[in-house]
């Protein structure tokens, strides 16, 4: 979703924007801009659509200076136009904005401003903010910045700059992530850490509430009453190299090709194979607190609610404890029910999406213990859950998940051995799964090399309208997770059914032209989906079966097929997710879409 660089520093300051822009193009935007101070004014460019249209329009009207803020924006309020691309300037043309999030008391105040004689130039709830500071302004940035969100109902991260009070950038955090780039003799302000990377790696993240001003040389944390708050500066452990497509075509086929090593990563030092358990130090939950949940609550969305989804089942059986898992939109405005004995686990590779912050605040309001299972090192949810299992799968950069699904998936595999192991699961029943967990990295390197063979069902499918994904137990969530893999990136509709359910609807869209996916892996109702499949072949459905070994049963039912090791029933998911991101990267590469940036799109959704 949106991104936001500020710099302020000694070198020209359009290449440094251009660049963190370029960083963040990953998480989805349809237009973008930058304001530069020159010495004297204020100056912006402006362009709907990529990034090289903007460099298009800079090289066309070059604008020169060492202090600047650049954004890209992901359309909430009006149209991509040029017009509503950010920064939004104030009517005097001093005070330039970017902003991530909504204001929700825009109209309010875009009409008093109208009264005092403000004219606004486009549809946006943020140029309302442009002209408040105007109007607030008194000499001093950050006090008319403060005096300016007293007014302002709503989430925001925002960064502003004024020819009137020069030198800083001044900038606002609540509700979406923003963090300060320390350097020497230069300090950059950004939404995502990989937009300052290349520059430094001591890093401040701003909490909700804190205002920060930056010059070159400084930099200030201030609360709401302008008093001076400390903050801690991080470090980044990543390298630029992840962030990086290393020689591959797409971030989303380095990414799933990724997975043996990222699997590995999220198991590393947690895996206790002779005890049949694991080791999971920031759970912050001891014995007797593991021993005394009542319940589960999973919340999440997207890619992430469908790990949830094999979480629930994991945990239910193993733990037999009662898990719900919930769409963390939903799970905010439902008035659950939780109590103190219940544990709430919250799924996010980013740790930044705004429903399931907002889902996990409200389960802790309410009393619930909070443990993240997040992909990005010091991101919102991290920082705010009980206890935590970070998934240390390394940058996930394409907008499709896919190595953060199969950690998330073994994550929540070492959550429950840990669980199931505190409640009454054998040593040796552990033990089973535990060197299960340990055999999957190889397992996935097998999978990865049937890539041909699925490019191959891909190149016979690349124009099919429709597809459907059909699994049961463990292979339910997984289906889901297989059809909005095609959909996300392919634009070809695609649905997952539970796949004796398909009866119930589904069936009717079935003849010789329809592809259907199904995930048999020889798990405990194999024998249910073979009678699914014959189903579908009687009404002549094209069948491509994800299966583990040679199968009588399957004779003669099998257009295409798929083969992947064995494991034990809970794991099967991070085994048949490859083979299904590998037949969506490839159908979706051969329909010329943009894979790693599809329409619409954002890898972190930062409003609600
Ligand atoms: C967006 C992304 C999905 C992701 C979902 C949840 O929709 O495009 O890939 O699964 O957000 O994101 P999270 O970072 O919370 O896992």
């Amino acid at each position: 979703m949106c991104g936001i660089i500020g710099y302020v520093g000694p070198k020209p300051v359009v290449p440094l924007l251009i660049e963190g822009l370029k960083r963040m193009e990953y998480r989805g935007y349809d237009s973008a801009g930058v304001a530069v101070y020159d010495g004297t004014v204020l100056h912006t460019r402006r362009a709907a659509g990529k990034i090289a249209k903007l460099e298009a329009v800079l090289a066309a009207n070059p604008v020169h200076g060492a202090i600047g803020i650049g954004h890209t924006r992901w359309a909430t309020h009006g149209p991509p136009t040029e017009r509503n691309a950010h920064p939004h300037r104030s009517a005097d043309g001093t005070i330039s904005v970017v902003h991530n999030g909504i204001i929700e008391n825009v109209n309010t105040l875009r009409a008093a401003l109208q009264e005092l004689g403000y004219v606004f130039n486009s549809d946006t709830d943020t140029e309302v903010l442009a002209h408040l500071i105007q109007e607030l302004f008194d000499g001093s940035l950050e006090e008319a910045v403060l005096s300016a969100l007293t007014k302002v109902e709503g989430t925001y991260g925002l960064a502003v700059l004024s020819s009137r009070d020069a030198g800083k950038i001044v900038a606002a955090r609540k509700g979406s992530p923003l963090l300060i780039g320390v350097g020497h003799g230069e300090n950059f302000l950004a939404s995502d850490p990989s937009a300052v990377l290349a520059h430094t790696r001591q890093v401040v993240y701003l909490d909700d509430g804190d205002v920060a001003v930056i010059e070159h040389d400084a930099y200030r944390v201030i609360d709401a009453h302008a008093a001076t708050i400390s903050r801690k500066v991080d470090r980044i452990h990543w390298d630029l190299a992840e962030i990086e497509r290393g020689g591959y075509d797409h971030f989303m086929l380095k990414e799933i090709f990724e997975q043996p090593v990222s699997v590995e990563n999220t198991m590393r030092g947690r895996l206790i194979l002779d005890d049949g358990t694991a080791k999971l130090g920031g759970i912050n939950l001891s014995h007797d607190e593991l021993l005394r949940i009542d319940n589960v609550i999973i919340t999440a969305c997207g890619t992430s609610w469908h790990s949830a989804l094999i979480g629930e089942m994991m945990i239910e059986e193993l733990c037999r404890i009662p898990v719900e898992v919930e769409y963390a939109s939903e799970f905010r405005y439902k008035n659950p029910i939780v109590s103190d004995r219940t544990l709430c686990i919250v799924i996010s590779q980013s740790g930044e999406t705004a429903d399931t912050l907002a889902a996990m605040r409200e389960a802790k309001r309410r009393g619930a213990r909070t443990l993240g299972l997040v992909n990005v090192v010091g991101s919102t949810i991290a920082r705010e859950d009980d206890g935590g299992v970070y998934l240390h799968a390394g940058p996930e950069i394409g907008v499709a998940s896919t190595k953060a699904f199969t950690s998330q998936v073994v994550a929540l595999a070492l959550l429950t051995l840990k669980l199931a192991r505190k409640h009454n699961l054998s040593v040796v029943r552990g033990r089973e799964l535990a060197q299960a967990m340990h055999d999957l990295p190889a397992q996935i390197q097998t999978v990865l090399e049937t890539a041909t063979v699925i490019e191959a069902i891909a190149e016979e499918f690349k124009h099919a309208t429709n597809f459907l994904y059909l699994g049961r137990g463990y292979s339910f969530p997984t289906a889901l997770e297989g059809a909005l893999k095609l959909k996300e990136i392919s634009y070809i509709h695609a649905e997952g059914y539970p796949a004796a359910e398909m009866k119930h609807g589904p069936i009717a869209l079935i003849d010789d032209q329809m592809p259907v996916v199904f995930i048999a892996p020889h798990d405990a109702v194999f024998d249910k989906v073979v009678s699914n499949i014959q189903e579908c072949r009687a009404r002549h459905g094209r069948t491509i079966v994800i299966t583990t070994r040679d199968e009588p049963a399957l004779k003669g039912l099998i257009d295409y097929e798929i083969r992947i090791p064995e494991t034990v029933d809970m794991l099967s998911p991070v085994l048949a997710a490859v083979p299904l991101q590998l037949l969506a990267y490839y159908i979706a590469v051969k329909r010329g879409a943009n894979v790693d940036q599809p329409r619409n799109l954002a890898k972190s959704v930062t409003v609600e």
